[in-house]
């Protein structure tokens, strides 16, 4: 008698096991990607190059700025923020921030 509850406890358990299981096996739908860079010339550089210490957000958050602003920027990341950017690869940086996120 005891043995026969036991047993069907038993054949309960693995049945809510399987059902959780099952559930946990859902699908998730995230969000847009919103960290990258837009499409441009020089951007697989900027994704190297900027996305080491924060996300694209730090950039599309800023208004249309000059080139001349960007420039600054970029100079601040390397200089203020320790950004290892090859001094080569600053002004193709510049370039595609100056065109895609300028004014
Ligand atoms: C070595 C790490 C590092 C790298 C690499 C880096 N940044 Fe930053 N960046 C920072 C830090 C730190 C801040 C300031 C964060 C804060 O104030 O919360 C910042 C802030 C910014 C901001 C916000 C405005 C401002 O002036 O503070 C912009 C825009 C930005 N970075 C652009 C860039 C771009 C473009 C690159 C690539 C050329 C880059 N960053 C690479 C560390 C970095």
């Amino acid at each position: 008698m005891v043995m026969k509850f036991f047993g069907k406890m038993v054949i309960v358990g693995c049945g809510l096991v399987a059902v959780c299981c099952w559930s946990a096996d859902r699908r998730f739908v995230l969000p847009p990607e919103t960290v990258k860079f837009k499409p441009g010339a020089n951007v697989e550089v900027v994704n190297k190059q900027c996305l080491v210490c924060h996300s694209a957000d730090y950039v599309s958050m800023q208004p249309l700025l000059p080139r001349a602003a960007w420039a600054g920027i970029v100079q601040k990341m390397r200089e203020k923020y320790g950004a290892p950017i090859p001094a080569g690869q600053t002004n193709g940086i510049v370039e595609y921030l100056g065109a895609v996120y300028g004014k």
